[in-house]
């Protein structure tokens, strides 16, 4: 039997149909028109576009229309710090980056330690707050734009946040978070607070210019229902709505499923060394026949093949020889072992130059940090 699908900020489960999830949400398919449009302003279109690996949207053509008027959008996004960050994570923050360079934006990035706090039972404050450090280490790697990005932890940059979010907390009922989270009488009190903590860097820069700024947010599509409460309280405290852009799910090594740093085998993590991405790459699921022959003979499937997948979503941006790689793996013409052995050598080659600018961020670090 299938596995339903489960897909919450806290959990993704079971085989994921974003057409189900659209309707679910109530959100947009990304249209050819929506990307010309898009096109328009960036001269070329970044591959998680034209593959749609950034597949939904609400209100990207009011944010276009309002671009078009000269009101300028700034852009936030956020990261959980529950572990260290993996390949996954890196979707949302390059196309982020992406969007940054080409229309000139500013970029508030939340990092909700009090979250993971909240909601790992494992995790310590301690805890948090180093994984915060680390993961901050790698988005300032991506070589985000110091002038005009802004990290901050919640409960470090608490006395700007707590002040905006009871603003929040205050247009949102105990049922609504039950409705949307499926919080039970035993959640902690701090969970069903939390969304209030990040709605708010939604009008951010709004507070700090003056006036109303519009908002666009790059996330990976479970962060969603946190901004559906948002968008509604927003426009109560005399604000924009903001406007989303979903990505799909990173795959796993073993599956086609979401990476996740709970199943450490079935996830690259960006401090991998050499071997370990090998050792990995090398258990990955290909979906290949039995025997050699086999899948000379009968070929096998680029949806189910994970090492197709990683070169789909993160590590081939050009369309053509992502498709002589599929056109490969469906006629039989490149065996697992190789198929394999090519992408864990680009996955090193990927990670060594990172493991670099990663360590030059140790020193840039108050650069991008917000402070009150
Ligand atoms: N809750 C997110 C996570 O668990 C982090 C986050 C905070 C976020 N604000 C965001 C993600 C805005 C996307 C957009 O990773």
């Amino acid at each position: 039997m299938k596995e339903e699908m489960i897909v919450t900020p806290w959990e993704v489960k079971g085989e994921i149909d974003y057409n189900k999830l659209i309707e679910e949400f109530g959100i947009k398919a990304i249209d050819e028109a929506l990307l010309n449009r898009i096109k328009k302003h960036t001269k070329d279109l970044h591959y998680m576009l034209r593959r749609k690996i950034f597949f939904a949207h609400r209100d990207m053509n009011w944010i276009l229309d309002e671009y078009e008027k000269g009101n300028k959008f700034f852009l936030y996004t956020g990261r959980g710090p529950s572990g260290k960050t993996h390949l996954g994570h890196l979707i949302p923050w390059l196309f982020t980056k992406w969007l940054q360079d080409k229309f000139g934006a500013k970029l508030y990035f939340q990092i909700t330690d009090d979250e993971k706090f909240l909601f790992k039972e494992k995790l310590s404050l301690e805890d948090v707050k180093n994984y915060a450090y680390d993961n901050i280490l790698d988005i300032i790697a991506l070589g985000f734009d110091p002038k005009k990005t802004f990290i901050f932890s919640d409960t470090e940059y608490a006395k700007t946040l707590y002040k905006e979010a009871i603003r929040v907390a205050k247009h949102v009922t105990y049922s609504t978070t039950k409705a949307v989270f499926g919080f039970k009488n035993d959640s902690n009190i701090g969970q069903i607070f939390f969304t209030s903590m990040q709605a708010v860097p939604a009008f951010l820069e709004s507070l700090k210019a003056g006036k109303n700024v519009p908002c666009l947010i790059p996330l990976a599509v479970d962060q969603d229902p946190h901004f559906r409460i948002a968008r509604d309280v927003m426009p109560k405290l005399g604000y924009y709505k903001p406007a989303v852009i979903h990505s799909k799910f990173f795959p796993g090594l073993s599956t086609v499923q979401k990476m996740s740093s709970s199943q450490p085998f079935d996830t690259i993590f960006t401090t991998d060394t050499p071997d370990e991405i090998e050792t990995k790459v090398m258990r990955a699921f290909t979906g290949q026949q039995a025997t050699k022959e086999l899948q000379k003979r009968l070929g096998g499937n680029p949806d189910i093949c994970a090492i197709c997948q990683y070169y789909y979503f993160l590590f081939e941006p050009d369309d053509k020889k992502v498709e002589e790689i599929f056109e490969k793996e469906k006629k039989g013409k490149i065996l697992a072992g190789e198929h394999k052995k090519d992408l864990a050598e680009r996955v090193v080659k990927f990670l060594e130059e990172h493991h670099k600018k990663r360590e030059k961020a140790r020193d840039m670090v108050e650069k991008f940090i917000l402070r009150d």
